[in-house]
């Protein structure tokens, strides 16, 4: 799909619904969160929750703007490929940067999200082109654009705060849903149906490769007995199940949590990652875009990724350092850039961002 907009014209402001029906003073679920999912009907939601902390449903706050403006540098007239649109925050920021005569080319696998963010980015005042498309194809988008190559090119991994909040979309351990975890809902197999047919050995390998998780082999092992007696279709079903593999009910689970400093983890983050992950070959796309992208960058042009877990951060750094080595690239970050704290602390969703840039 190539839904090319280059016309003017802002979202027309939606109607205010009336309230659903929900007991207590405040709305808890996904669904109830009317005013969550109307912020341009109701303004002073969106700071009310952002002050304290909170990602309003329905939004995605971008994580380390003034770092990845600061490195990348789009100028006006510069060509910009946001290979993660998502709700449209960074790609919001490069159009204000290459106005007036430059363009944004926008991607992203989801299809639903992608739709509402052109419409919330139709009046950009440059033209923006969006696709839904994997990044790993952004040569060809190149050759459908006419152009001879990119000045920016910008990703920011993984999972937007709509996805995660969406219970329909199955990637949280904190809704209940079914298992999907598809950002682009063309794919074939969802967490569901990876989870009741690999075999224990590939399970156990993903939760460890693709987000350490230190119980791998057991919960793989209890996987697979599980879903010979039933099979695992829905959030809280692995939840429940990981909770029992590592000796914990939600009682004690809630005891740690308010006995350590920092909080910890929850014990089923690391697997729903790690399947998500996999469902969505998140790895496989990004090596296809890191081998790629030399050859679609202009001369001086800048490449930037933004990514939430240390595999996937492993994978940028090598290939910048391998590239500025063999001189594919002139330069590259020698650190990894993240969040401050302010930015933390706004925004605990931050928490684990890692940036990195190289410059062709
Ligand atoms: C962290 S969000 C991006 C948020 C965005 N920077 C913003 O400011 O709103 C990641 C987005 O990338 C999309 N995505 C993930 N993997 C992708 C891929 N391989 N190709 C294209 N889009 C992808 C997801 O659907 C999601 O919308």
């Amino acid at each position: 799909m190539n839904i090319s907009d280059q016309s003017g014209g802002a979202e027309p402001p939606l109607k205010r619904r009336r309230r659903p029906r929900y007991s207590g003073t405040h709305p808890k679920t996904y669904a109830q969160k009317y005013k969550e999912h109307n912020i341009a009907a109701y303004p002073d939601i969106a700071p009310h929750l952002r002050a304290k902390g909170k990602t309003p449903v329905g939004t995605h706050i971008p994580v380390l703007t003034e770092e990845v403006l600061a490195c990348l540098r789009p100028a006006p007239g510069e060509v910009v490929v946001d290979c993660t649109v998502g709700y449209g925050g960074h790609a919001a920021e490069f159009i204000k940067c290459v106005c007036p005569t430059g363009k944004l080319i926008a991607l992203d696998v989801d299809s639903a999200e992608l739709e509402r963010t052109r419409r919330r980015l139709s009046n950009a005042g440059v033209p923006v082109s969006f696709y839904r498309s994997n990044f790993a194809g952004i040569a060809n988008v190149l050759n459908k654009e006419k152009l001879d190559g990119y000045d920016v090119i910008f990703a920011d991994l993984g999972v937007s705060s709509m996805q995660i909040d969406n219970p329909a979309r199955g990637m949280s351990y904190k809704n209940e849903g079914p298992l999907d975890m598809r950002m682009d809902d063309r794919l074939k197999k969802t967490g569901a149906d990876l989870l009741n047919t690999l075999p224990e050995e590939d399970l156990s390998r993903a939760f460890s490769e693709l987000a350490d998780e230190p119980d791998h082999q057991k919960i793989a092992h209890w996987i697979v007995n599980q879903r010979a007696v039933q099979p695992i279709t829905a959030t809280s079903q692995l939840v429940r199940l990981i909770f029992a593999v590592k000796g914990l009910t939600e009682k004690t689970w809630r005891r740690r949590q308010v006995a350590s400093k920092f909080g910890s983890l929850h014990p089923a983050a690391r697997t729903f990652q790690a399947l998500r992950i996999l469902v969505n070959d998140e790895i496989g796309s990004l090596k296809e875009l890191l081998r790629v992208a030399p050859y679609c960058l202009r001369p001086g042009g800048r490449i930037g990724i933004i990514s939430f877990h240390s595999g996937e951060d492993r994978l940028v750094k090598q290939s910048f350092r391998d590239g500025v080595r063999n001189g594919t690239y002139q330069s590259a970050a020698r650190n990894v850039i993240v969040p401050r704290i302010k930015e933390i602390t706004s925004n605990p969703r931050s928490a684990s961002a890692k940036f990195r840039w190289a410059v062709i």
